[in-house]
């Protein structure tokens, strides 16, 4: 087992600047996601950790020694990719034994390692089989025995789960999440899902445009996120982020003034800002004094829960609102005109520029 660390890592394509000075320590037997929108540089980082890239700039350290400068083979990591990446010439024991053999591991020792590996990962009845012969999930099973058999200090996983359907993928993660606290191998894995970086992570970090934006909890990302691209990346449905301005205590938005709760005082007079708010914090209401009015777009009904879809006039400057609606209330209709209530005491403040929060809400 190992820890990773990056400091003041950089890559650079030429002129393109893809990483831009991350640190980040995970710990030993850390489960740590990597999460944010495609193209934020996800894969190249992990890539750079594994060796497959060449790191620009800052270093990369496993258990204290410098790896950086290592070839892959010398680094002791096991990648998992989404494209699997297997042999398809080779029966699932060739491709789940290949590694350790170009290793020249003793015969005896590769068979035990397949068959451990084979029956973690409930594909021992499979050994014989061709990769074409697999379905979706057993194909990213056999990747990962690959990576399992050679028992590496850390492993990578660059979104293994998303060639997979929902059903398999929510199945999958259960699955890692088992496998994780049975090795209790230090795990970094990257995803632009965030319900996955939810679902897995010990600890998320939140990645935008090769900037890291936040580190922690996902809990503690979801209540206190540290800007306003963190609040609305975390969290599904997500964030309903509207801009206004805080002038004497009030806050106005579109054409609607609110009192601020006391809690802003601090911002009572900050100007141009922004505030979050999520769905389920919002409620439909009958139009009067401080309501945000809008039609009704879409509705989407879960069962117990509904999301209500609104649009504010496009004069007022506000965009789409989701109402979240639980319980048996009659839902509107599609077309209908309906009115947004927003309750201050909910909401994260964030600044104009740079979107840094002020003050995020306690959790209720
Ligand atoms: N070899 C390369 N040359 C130039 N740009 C690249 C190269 N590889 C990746 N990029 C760019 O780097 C950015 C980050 O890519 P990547 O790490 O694959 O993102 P992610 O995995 O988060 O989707 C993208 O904008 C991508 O186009
Ligand atoms: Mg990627």
């Amino acid at each position: 087992m190992a820890n990773v660390e990056l400091k003041a890592v950089h890559k650079r394509y030429g002129d393109v600047h893809v990483v831009k000075g991350i640190d980040l320590h995970v710990a030993d037997g850390e489960f740590l996601v990597l999460v944010g929108p495609s193209g934020c540089g996800k894969s190249t980082t992990l890539r750079m950790i594994a060796g497959l890239e060449s790191v620009t700039e800052g270093t990369i350290h496993m258990d204290g020694r410098r790896v950086d400068t290592l070839p892959p083979k010398d680094r002791d990591i096991g990648m998992v990719f989404q494209s699997y990446a297997l042999y398809p010439h080779m029966t699932v024991r060739q491709n789940l034994a290949f590694g350790l053999k170009l290793r020249k591991t003793d015969k005896s020792l590769i068979a035990d390692r397949v068959h451990e590996a084979a029956r973690m990962l409930g594909i021992d009845a499979l050994l014989d089989r061709r990769p074409k012969a697999l379905s979706g999930g057993q194909r990213q099973r056999v990747a990962m025995g690959r990576a399992i058999v050679r028992r590496p200090t850390a492993f990578l996983f660059d979104e293994p789960l998303s060639n997979l359907d929902a059903a398999l993928r929510v199945k999958m993660r259960a699955e890692l999440a088992a496998l994780h606290r049975r090795l209790g191998t230090t795990m970094v894995y990257v995803t632009h899902d965030q319900v996955e970086a939810m679902t897995l992570a010990n600890r998320i970090a939140v990645l935008e445009r090769g900037v890291l934006q936040q580190v922690g909890p996902a809990l503690e990302l979801y209540h206190r996120p540290a800007n306003r691209f963190v609040a609305g990346f975390i969290g599904s449905p997500a964030m309903n982020i509207v801009d206004g301005s805080l002038r004497d205590g009030k806050f106005t938005l579109g054409g609607v003034t609110l009192l601020a709760p006391e809690a802003w005082a601090a911002n009572r007079d900050e100007g141009s800002c922004g505030i979050g708010i999520r769905p389920h914090s919002l409620t439909l209401a009958e139009p009067g004094e401080g309501t945000v009015d809008g039609v009704v777009s879409v509705v989407e009904p879960m069962g117990w829960e509904a999301m209500v879809h609104v649009d504010p006039p496009a004069a007022s400057g506000i965009g789409p609102l989701v109402v979240q609606v639980t319980g048996a209330t009659s839902l509107p209709a599609a077309g209908e005109t309906v009115a947004v209530s927003i309750d201050l005491k909910h909401a994260h403040l964030f600044a104009a520029s740079g979107g840094e929060t002020l003050h995020s809400p306690d959790p209720a």
